[in-house]
């Protein structure tokens, strides 16, 4: 990477393209298609949770990779848009009373606060739905059969990461493993990482690289790198969520414990969560200088993430 601002000016270009993604395909409250205006209301849920910021980690994966292979963003922006609508939807049920119970996320009131339960639910719902009704807006872009064939690939990857064998088995572990008065093994906690936390992540890795026919030999070492960032980013998550600053991360401190989770810190102690955070981290820096193609940013990225605040 050339320099500090290179990375940063890269970064907010990036982030800037997502938010216009999402924003061109999420349904507007105040421009509601003819006669469904008493939906207005899940569709402004939709929008407060949707955008309120982040760090949009997962489309700009798409965007960044699609590019590195010199694939087309016109393919790419539906899956953007998509993935970061399942990101949105599992994150505000995540907060629900029923799962995490917690108030606050990017430094406003959760859904379900400002919109009661209900339609926090509803929300979620109307997500997650969305995300397949835009994904599939990929079709018309695809001009041929490779490209077709790409498109049927990654909607079967964003399905089943976002799924049973995806990110909802991932959270169903990790409510089981409330409270629990047998003890959480790591086996355990490995499965609830890699699966509430590094499939949706391994959706941002690979998709971009689908689409624009990166060889296979990449996108299954993408998919490794996708595992050990995803696992990295949920053990910094966890140690955030001891040692982090509740206004710099915009969501509370000590959620995890309150709600009585097992995490890699309670577990295994913050210095060996450190440690493992490094150490995943570095694997996956290994496997992405193995990739046929070089990216300065990607590379500068993965490194960062391990040193995040939020
Ligand atoms: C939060 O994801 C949920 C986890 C998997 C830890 P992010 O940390 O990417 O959340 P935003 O999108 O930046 O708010
Ligand atoms: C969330 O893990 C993973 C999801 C699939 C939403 P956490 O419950 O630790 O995420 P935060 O800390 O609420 O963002
Ligand atoms: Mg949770
Ligand atoms: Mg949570
Ligand atoms: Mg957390």
């Amino acid at each position: 990477m050339e320099n500090e601002k290179t990375f940063t000016e890269i970064m907010d270009a990036l982030v800037a393209e997502c938010e216009s993604v999402l924003k061109k395909y999420l349904p507007d409250p105040r421009n509601m298609p003819e006669g469904e205006q008493y939906a207005s209301l899940v569709a402004e849920a939709m929008q407060y949770s949707a955008m309120a910021g982040g760090k949009r980690l997962r489309p700009l994966l798409i965007a960044r990779i699609c590019d590195m292979y010199g694939g087309r963003r016109e393919l790419a922006e539906p899956f953007m848009a998509a993935l970061e609508m399942i990101h949105n939807y599992s994150l505000v049920h995540d907060d629900l009373p029923a799962m995490d119970d917690d108030d606050y996320r990017r430094g406003r009131k959760t859904t379900h606060i400002v919109f009661g339960e209900g339609m926090a639910v509803l929300a979620g719902d109307a997500l997650l739905n969305f995300a397949y009704e835009t994904a599939v807006c990929a079709f018309s872009a695809a001009r041929t059969t490779a490209e077709t064939a790409a498109v049927i690939r990654s909607l079967k990857i964003l399905a089943k990461n976002a799924g049973i064998y995806g990110m909802v088995g991932g959270q169903c572990a990790d409510l089981e493993a409330e409270n629990r008065q047998e003890e959480v093994t790591g086996d355990m906690l490995q499965y609830i990482h890699s699966h509430k936390t590094a499939c949706l992540i391994d959706s941002g890795f690979e998709i971009g690289a689908i689409l624009a026919g990166a060889p296979e030999e990449d996108i299954r070492r993408l998919e490794q790198i996708a595992l050990y960032t995803g696992l990295a980013f949920q053990i910094q998550d966890d140690i955030l969520d001891v040692i982090g600053d509740s206004a710099e991360l915009g969501k509370p401190v000590g959620s995890d414990e309150e709600e009585g989770k097992t995490t890699y810190v309670t577990l295994y102690g913050l210095d060996r969560a450190s440690r493992r955070v490094q150490e995943l981290s570095s694997r996956a820096l290994e496997e992405f200088d193995k990739l046929s193609v070089r990216d300065g940013f990607l590379r500068e990225l993965i490194l960062r993430l391990v040193s995040r605040r939020k």
